[in-house]
């Protein structure tokens, strides 16, 4: 046997420095696959926020505020998992999705991402903070997923459930009230629709109130697709015009010089209906089918409300934070409504109701 010569060492050497560097380079590819395989599932920040960005964009104005927005970590300590909530239904459906999502998801420790379509709606409105779930990862989890009903329970406090993927229209105070400067700071609104509706408002005040600070009121008359889904399918009515006298009469008795700032989706009923003869109601409705942000921000921003009915209203008097005069027991006691609906956990108990007037269904029903 010849010994291995100086060159014969040499070559050896460089062949198994080549080997290893080639299979260094194959388990770290392999790594680097994972890494993004489980990225889909539990998305990391930094992989996160490279995909949430391309979903920030739609819909969200393009200021330095509104994309710092976007994502960020919930706050929360160190919660793991995905839980998120179909967006369905419109403006206050959406609000109501998102603030339960993040109560129950800080809760049970888990962190809360919205629907891409949730952003679309909400972000050009507000600064909202949670991120958003990538389509992907929606298509690759292994949801479990849970029907809400309209009010806490104590088995909402414990989903253990790593994935898991909400649905149902929640709107209800009990569970998210413990966290309310939270949910506050969520529906912040962008400066441009705040500062908008301090202008509208400081006008009036102007015209009206001769320099005294000024009280607005707030109403929200829910008229539209309610005006047939109310008697029709829930047995029940929708605010009338002897309604709204009574609770503007009750702001009246309250408040000194109160002015009344009407927005509806149906603005015309509103302009026929609402008696306007002591000349404290301003009719601003800016088409809320459309582009609901104005008139919420106005809405939000007047001291008091007057709600009918829907979780618009509920949105806009839970976030202006003042005296709240709502419609009670507006459908038939033995309405399915109140099956998915608890007065008592959608209403604040200081809250003051005045009770709907039942005598058209009644008539509509009896004999
Ligand atoms: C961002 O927010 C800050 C503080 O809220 C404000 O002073 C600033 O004008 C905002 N910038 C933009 C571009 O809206
Ligand atoms: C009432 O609302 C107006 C407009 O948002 C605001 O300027 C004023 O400070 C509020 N008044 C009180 C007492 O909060
Ligand atoms: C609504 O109905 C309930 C049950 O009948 C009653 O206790 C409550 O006082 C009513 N609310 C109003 C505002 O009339």
């Amino acid at each position: 046997m010849w010994p291995p010569s100086r060159r014969h060492l040499c070559l050896a050497f460089l062949l198994a420095c080549l080997l290893s560097a080639i299979s260094f380079l194959h388990v770290h590819q392999d790594l680097f696959r994972k890494g993004l395989d489980l990225s889909i599932l539990c998305p990391d920040r930094c992989r996160l926020s490279s995909r949430v960005a391309v979903f920030c964009l739609p819909g969200t104005p393009l200021t330095a505020n509104a994309s710092r927005s976007c994502p960020r970590r919930p706050p929360s300590p160190s919660p793991s998992g995905t839980w998120t909530i179909y967006s369905d239904g419109r403006f206050g459906n959406q609000m109501g999705q998102y603030a339960t999502l993040l109560a129950l998801a800080q809760l049970n420790g888990r962190r809360a991402f919205i629907p891409p379509a949730m952003h679309a709606t909400l972000a050009p409105v507000f600064r909202i903070t949670l991120p958003v779930l990538a389509p992907e990862a929606d298509s690759h989890t292994p949801w479990r997923k849970v029907r809400l009903h309209d009010w806490m329970s104590e088995e909402y406090a414990q989903l253990k459930d790593p994935f898991l993927k909400l649905s149902g229209f929640p709107c209800s105070w009990t569970f998210f009230h413990h966290l309310r400067e939270q949910i506050r700071s969520e529906f912040t609104l962008h400066d441009h629709l705040r500062e908008e509706a301090q202008v509208f408002l400081s006008q009036l005040r102007l015209g009206r109130a001769r320099g005294r600070p000024g009280t607005f009121v707030g109403v929200h008359v829910r008229r539209g697709d309610y005006l047939e889904v109310m008697p029709h399918h829930w047995r029940g009515v929708v605010g009338d015009r002897t309604y709204l006298q009574q609770a503007m009469d009750w702001f009246r008795a309250q408040h000194r010089d109160p002015i009344f700032v009407v927005t509806s989706n149906g603005m015309g009923w509103c302009r026929e209906n609402i008696d306007t003869s002591r000349g404290d109601v301003i009719f601003a409705g800016n088409g809320q089918e459309a582009s609901p942000g104005k008139d919420f921000a106005l809405l939000m921003q007047c001291n008091h409300t007057v709600m009918t009915i829907g979780t618009f209203g509920f949105w806009a008097a839970y976030l202006a934070g003042g005296d709240t005069v709502y419609l009670a027991n507006f459908t038939l006691p033995d309405s399915n409504f109140l099956k998915i609906f608890k007065p008592e956990a959608a209403f604040l108990p200081e809250w003051v109701g005045i009770a709907a007037d039942l005598s058209p269904l009644r008539s509509k029903a009896g004999p």
